[in-house]
């Protein structure tokens, strides 16, 4: 597909950080976002913005992060609600929900809304 520009707040963050590396990877044009530049990693590809963003509208994580190798599976819904599964359970990896964000704005889904990601 052709590259996006994608604008992303939190991106000095451990889960904002891996969202920031998956878009790259993928060829998009991101635009990091952080209260002080100079915690954003510099990279190529990647134009640093300082702002200071008191009502967002994200992908709220699960409640659980868990370690581990990215699956390449998992559920998106809107809301904010977490998703959660046959134990009653709302996680994920740090790789598999910046999988789920990207691909979610590649799919042009969700816009506007807020959306969550489980297993
Ligand atoms: N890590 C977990 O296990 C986990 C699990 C479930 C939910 N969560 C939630 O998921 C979110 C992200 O988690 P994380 O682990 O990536 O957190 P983190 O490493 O602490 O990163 C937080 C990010 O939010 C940015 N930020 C905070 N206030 C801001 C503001 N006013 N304007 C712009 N940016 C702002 C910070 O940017 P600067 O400080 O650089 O400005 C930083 O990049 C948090 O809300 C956390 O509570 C985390």
């Amino acid at each position: 597909m052709s590259p996006l520009k994608i604008a992303i707040v939190g991106a000095s963050g451990r889960l904002g950080s891996a969202v920031v590396q998956e878009a790259l990877t993928r060829g998009h044009e991101v635009t990091a976002i952080s209260r002080d530049v100079s915690r954003l990693a510099a990279a190529d590809g990647v134009t640093p913005v300082a702002a200071d963003v008191l009502d967002t509208t994200v992908s709220p994580p699960p409640i659980y992060l868990d370690e581990g190798d990215r699956t390449g599976t998992y559920r998106v819904q809107a809301g904010d609600v977490p998703i959660v599964d046959a134990s009653g359970e709302s996680h994920i990896n740090i790789g598999d929900y910046a999988a789920a964000v990207v691909d979610t704005v590649e799919n042009g889904a969700f816009i506007r809304e807020r959306f969550t990601v489980a297993y």
